[in-house]
């Protein structure tokens, strides 16, 4: 009996350790951050989660999020997005809770941590298009 326990016990920890070997695999942490990020990969985001409000008809606070040429023009309140500079991005400060800025989008869901590394990614790296 006592020599099952230790052979659970043992099952148990090589679970726990190809866990960890796979979690450490090639792919974890090659997210958003390090990978190349296209505009493209941002707009669809915007479009899916942004666009029923920010759309060209009557973009709420001015703000069109429907192209590149719109999301770097800004809105009423000046540009949104500030290359490389994510504390000046409001854009990126409404989707990741900063203080001060409105919880975007409004009335969630959130937009899911993947995006909004996403969207962090494309701003470090320049917001080019
Ligand atoms: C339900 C409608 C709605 C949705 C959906 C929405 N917004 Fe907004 N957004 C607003 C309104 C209204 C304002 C302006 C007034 C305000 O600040 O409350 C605003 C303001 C903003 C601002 C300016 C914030 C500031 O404090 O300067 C940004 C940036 C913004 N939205 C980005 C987004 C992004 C990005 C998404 C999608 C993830 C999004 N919004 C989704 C309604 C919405």
């Amino acid at each position: 009996m006592k020599n099952l326990w230790i052979a659970l016990a043992g099952v148990a920890i090589l679970g726990v350790g190809f866990q960890v070997a796979v979690a450490k695999g090639p792919h974890a942490g090659a997210g958003a951050t390090k990978a190349k990020v296209k505009y493209e990969d941002v707009q669809k985001i915007l479009t899916v989660s942004c666009v029923r409000c920010h759309g060209a008809g009557r973009p709420r606070g001015g703000i069109e999020l429907t192209s590149y040429e719109t999301v770097t023009k800004g809105g009423e309140n000046g540009p949104i997005v500030v290359a490389k500079d994510l504390k000046k991005s409001p854009l990126y400060l409404a989707i990741s809770g900063a203080t001060g800025y409105r919880q975007m989008p409004p009335r969630g869901p959130q937009l899911d941590a993947k995006d909004v590394k996403t969207i962090e990614a494309w701003i470090k790296a320049g917001a080019k298009k």
